[in-house]
């Protein structure tokens, strides 16, 4: 829409470190980063929807609104989230803070929907959303992350960390700029303790 252009630009003059993008996602990156997601996925957090290019696609995979929680910074998107997608939880947060904000008694998630400026974060804000993340997601729950850079914003050294491998589920020339989408997920055989396990699954996985 026409008006959520002007609306993004406006909220990237505001603050171009947290919006890190002239322009909301085109329709092409959008359908790449839900290409995995489906009504089976169960709900879906989404860190950073500004004005909800992937939550449109989200609810065209089949995600039913009530299924996802929105959480976004930017005072500007999270007015606009919260009319245009009235049933869907919205958390008006710093996305760093998920760890500890959705209710422990939830269902678990089966994916996370990433539009945050990963590459301009400290690395330990980066750990703290990517450990949230995970305390929230079932054993077989991925993050789903794009970037404008040649590779995945969370570096090895990171991923290995936290017991997650990222694989490179495609790119597109159809945005502006260019990007790729990457998921994430837990390593198969954990290299060791991480925090991005919750214990109560891995206790569960060790009895099974
Ligand atoms: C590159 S824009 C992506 C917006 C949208 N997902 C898209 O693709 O068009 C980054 C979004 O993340 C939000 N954001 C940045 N830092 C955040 C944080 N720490 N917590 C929550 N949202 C954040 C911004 O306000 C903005 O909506």
């Amino acid at each position: 829409m026409p008006s959520d252009i002007l609306r993004f630009f406006r909220a990237w003059m505001f603050d171009p470190l947290r919006v890190a993008s002239i322009t909301p996602s085109s329709a092409v990156l959008a359908s790449l980063m839900v290409s995995e997601i489906s009504s089976r996925t169960g709900s879906v957090i989404e860190l950073g929807p500004g004005t909800g290019v992937f939550t449109h696609a989200l609810i065209r995979q089949g995600v039913s609104e009530e299924k996802l929680v929105l959480v976004e910074k930017g005072a500007e998107f999270a007015a606009m989230l919260g009319q245009r997608f009235p049933r869907a939880r919205l958390l008006h947060i710093d996305a760093v803070e998920i760890g500890g904000t959705i209710n422990p008694d939830a269902e678990l998630c089966g994916a996370v929907v990433s539009g945050l400026p990963l590459l301009s974060m400290p690395a330990r804000t980066v750990t703290a959303i990517l450990g949230g993340s995970f305390a929230h997601l079932r054993e077989d729950g991925c993050f789903y992350q794009f970037t404008y850079g040649p590779r995945c914003p969370v570096p090895d050294k990171m991923l290995r960390e936290l017991g997650l491998q990222a694989t490179r589920i495609g790119h597109t020339l159809r945005n502006i700029p260019p990007a790729a989408v990457y998921r994430i997920a837990r390593h198969p055989v954990p290299l060791r303790a991480s925090p991005a396990r919750p214990p109560a699954v891995t206790a569960i996985r060790e009895r099974a």
